[in-house]
């Protein structure tokens, strides 16, 4: 079955780059937010990335245009009745997304394909709740989503061979490349890169180095376009900390264990760029390293 009309649940950061995607390869796009007041900041985002396309040259301004033109958002369910997939990308809340997918079921032609833009929480244990298990996927994307290459489809034991592929195609359709991944914790990406993440910030705890060496270490040394910290920043210190503490959880395995620093920094809510504030300070430009967080800074800290 091929996709033809794209849902959204959620029009955060993900979400709205899930959805400018879906847009933007030609797939008419229905958005859910919870208020109103999340619809008007989703769609800002997503017409600020394109206006910044259109600036940089990569966006046409028709096809911004064209773009918005297939984008419909709202706070009514009834608006996914058609849709052929659905995808969640909702606070990483358990609970919440059950409560959800419960809600939307009624809504939803027999045969929609459910979706999970999580990267950490159970997609069998979201299947579950639905009555459309054999029809329930994991899709994780990365972010920033309109530019990130990757999306990881994720499928349960009981996932259903076609709707892994049809979900396959689709992210192709959206110029993604799909990699093929069990329900884990973590998948295959934030296997990887969580522990890296951690890592990076005891080395900062630890007084490895400055901010901006463990960076340009990494970048200079290793050729990632950002650093660790960077990265951390670009993620939101609160999203890693969360993950990792449900990896630790899965696995009991000390590389997911959070550093303290990462805790602190989640308590002061210094959360990187969304906060303004994190490992650098994005009140500058270009933003400057934050290092009140190294050396006797971080002992006065804790
Ligand atoms: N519209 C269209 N194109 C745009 C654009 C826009 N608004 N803004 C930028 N671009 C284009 C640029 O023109 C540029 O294109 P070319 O390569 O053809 O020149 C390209 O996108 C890169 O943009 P920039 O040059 O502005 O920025 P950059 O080179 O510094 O790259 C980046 C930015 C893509 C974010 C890069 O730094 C990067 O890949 N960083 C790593 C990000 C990463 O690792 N993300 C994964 C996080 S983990 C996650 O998400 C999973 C999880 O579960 C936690």
């Amino acid at each position: 079955m091929p996709i033809k009309k794209v849902g959204v649940l959620g029009c955060g950061l993900m979400g709205s780059g899930i959805a400018q995607v879906a847009a933007q390869s030609g797939f008419p796009t229905a958005i859910l937010e919870a208020t109103p007041a999340l619809v008007d900041a989703g769609m800002k985002r997503i017409t600020k990335f394109l206006d910044g396309g259109v600036a940089k040259g990569k966006v046409a301004p028709a096809d911004r245009d064209a773009t918005l033109g297939r984008l419909r958002a709202g706070t009514d369910p009834a608006a996914l009745a058609d849709c052929d997939l659905v995808v969640e990308a909702i606070t990483e809340n358990l609970g919440a997304k059950r409560t959800i997918f419960a809600a939307l079921e009624a809504h939803l032609k027999p045969d929609a394909i459910l979706a999970s833009n999580t990267s950490s929480l159970s997609i069998t244990e979201m299947a579950a709740a639905t009555a459309r298990p054999t029809r329930f996927v994991g899709l994780h994307f990365f972010n920033p989503v309109p530019l990130m290459k990757l999306v990881e489809v994720v499928r349960t034991v009981e996932t259903a061979a076609g709707v892994e592929e049809t979900v396959a195609e689709f992210a192709r359709a959206i110029g993604k490349t799909p990699i093929r991944t069990t329900d884990r914790t973590g998948f295959i990406v934030n296997r990887l890169l969580v522990p890296y993440l951690l890592d990076a910030i005891r080395a900062v705890e630890e007084g490895v180095g400055s901010i901006a060496d463990i960076d340009a270490g990494m970048k200079l040394g290793c050729g990632h376009p950002m650093g660790p910290l960077t990265l951390n920043d670009l993620v939101g210190i609160d999203t890693t900390y969360f993950i990792s503490q449900i990896m630790f959880d899965e696995f009991k395995e000390k590389r997911f264990a959070a550093p303290p620093l990462m805790k602190r920094m989640v308590m002061a809510g210094m959360l990187g760029r969304k906060s303004g504030r994190g490992f650098y300070d994005y009140s500058v430009e270009p933003p400057r390293p934050n290092d009140f967080l190294t050396g006797g800074a971080v002992e006065r800290g804790r």
